[in-house]
């Protein structure tokens, strides 16, 4: 018997002809907040319906708490979940929206007064409570359908895409509270997102979907930094990348690389060197913080011609031409000094196998 609260194995699901779901499978621990990362298109929706069980798949279980839950219905599988598209009852009002699932549970009214009017609050929605839905913004009836899951404190709690209508300032506040009462209520959580900055900051696990299929599936720090696909190391982030073969390698984790047309490149700490064989071909991933300044002759150093950069806040983002014509994305604290040309080193990297063409 696995640890797992929720094991989803082998999910397929066609629509006609088209196989949006090719093989899911999902071991989530209890009390975990697992993100499902992926483009528009690539089947998070249709797993969170299959698992809550508003859409049957082909073919597959789904087990919670050590129950077969494939067959059961969605009333009884005792999961609360926040629908993409809100799903709030439009002739109720913002207080009876958030108390129906405490209704239907028949919990006195008393404690229905206290735990909805404790979630309104929590959700920033105080004094919208007599309002209905349409009388809303976006935003706020995203904020409802939160309010209306979390207060009947589900085991397990679905969320698709919950943020995605709340302005930036918003909806980093609303991260925030969002992991602080995943921690304090301690919910096993699903959360389905194709913002990746929402899954690296939320999550306890990461599963990346391409296509109807995982691709990778790891803590937010291994998902980041040690990508397994070149379609992860691509999706999450920014990054340099360079085809290469691995030429040798220190013990201290120092590489020497050589690009498909002869270029020498040194990286000081390369990850996943395991990924490829001595003289075998791969991609070099190099986050723009792992890219540093480097004096002309220094070791390692390669001349670049600074083509364009965007100012982000917290640094600028430099974008720099290599002699061999590969672009380098560089994160600095300053602008750089003036002049056409400067010097890079890479202090990091990560070798991912290169996807078949
Ligand atoms: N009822 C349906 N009939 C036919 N195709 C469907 C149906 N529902 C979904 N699909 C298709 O299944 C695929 C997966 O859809 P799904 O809604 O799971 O994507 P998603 O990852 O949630 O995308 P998004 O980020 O845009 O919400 C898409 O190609 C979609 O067009
Ligand atoms: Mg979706």
């Amino acid at each position: 018997m696995s640890d797992s609260f929720v094991s989803v194995r082998n999910l397929e699901k066609r629509y006609g002809a088209v196989r949006v779901l090719k093989g899911v499978s999902l071991d989530i621990k209890r009390n975990q907040f697992v993100s499902l990362l992926g483009h528009s298109g690539c089947g998070k929706t249709t797993t969170l319906r299959i698992v809550l069980g508003f859409l049957k798949a082909d073919s597959g279980s789904i087990h919670i708490d050590g129950q077969d839950m494939t067959h059961v219905s969605p009333r009884h599988r005792g999961i609360g979940m926040v629908f993409q598209s809100y799903a709030l009852w439009p002739h109720m009002s913002v207080f009876e929206n958030v108390a129906f699932g405490l209704r239907v549970r028949k919990v006195p009214e008393a404690e229905i007064a206290t735990r909805v009017t404790s979630a309104i609050e929590r959700l920033h929605l105080g004094g919208l409570a007599q309002r209905t839905p349409r009388e809303l913004s976006g935003g706020q009836q995203q904020r409802v359908a939160l309010a209306r899951a979390l207060v009947i404190n589900p085991p397990l709690l679905l969320l698709d895409e919950p943020l995605s209508n709340l302005d930036r300032q918003l909806r980093e506040d609303m991260r925030l509270e969002l992991k602080h009462l995943q921690r304090s209520i301690a919910q096993t959580t699903i959360y389905v997102t194709h913002d990746q900055d929402e899954a690296l900051s939320l999550s306890d696990r990461i599963v990346v979907m391409n296509l109807g299929q995982i691709e990778q599936q790891g803590s937010p720090h291994e998902i980041y930094f040690e990508p397994r696909t070149e379609f992860v190391a691509r999706f999450i982030g920014k990054a340099t990348f360079l085809d290469v073969t691995l030429d040798g390698a220190g013990a201290d984790g120092a590489a020497r690389l050589r690009t498909a047309d002869g270029m020498e490149v040194h990286v000081s700490k390369l990850r996943r060197r395991d990924a490829v064989a001595h003289g075998g071909r791969a991609l070099l991933a190099v986050r723009p913080e792992e890219v540093a300044l480097a004096s002309p002759g220094e070791a390692g150093a390669m001349r670049a011609r600074i083509v364009e950069f965007l100012f982000l806040g917290n640094v600028y983002r430099y974008q720099l031409l290599l002699d061999n014509g590969s672009d380098v994305f560089l994160d600095s604290r300053t602008p750089l000094d003036g002049g056409e040309f400067a010097h890079v080193r890479f202090d990091g990297g990560c070798l991912v196998p290169k996807a078949a063409q």
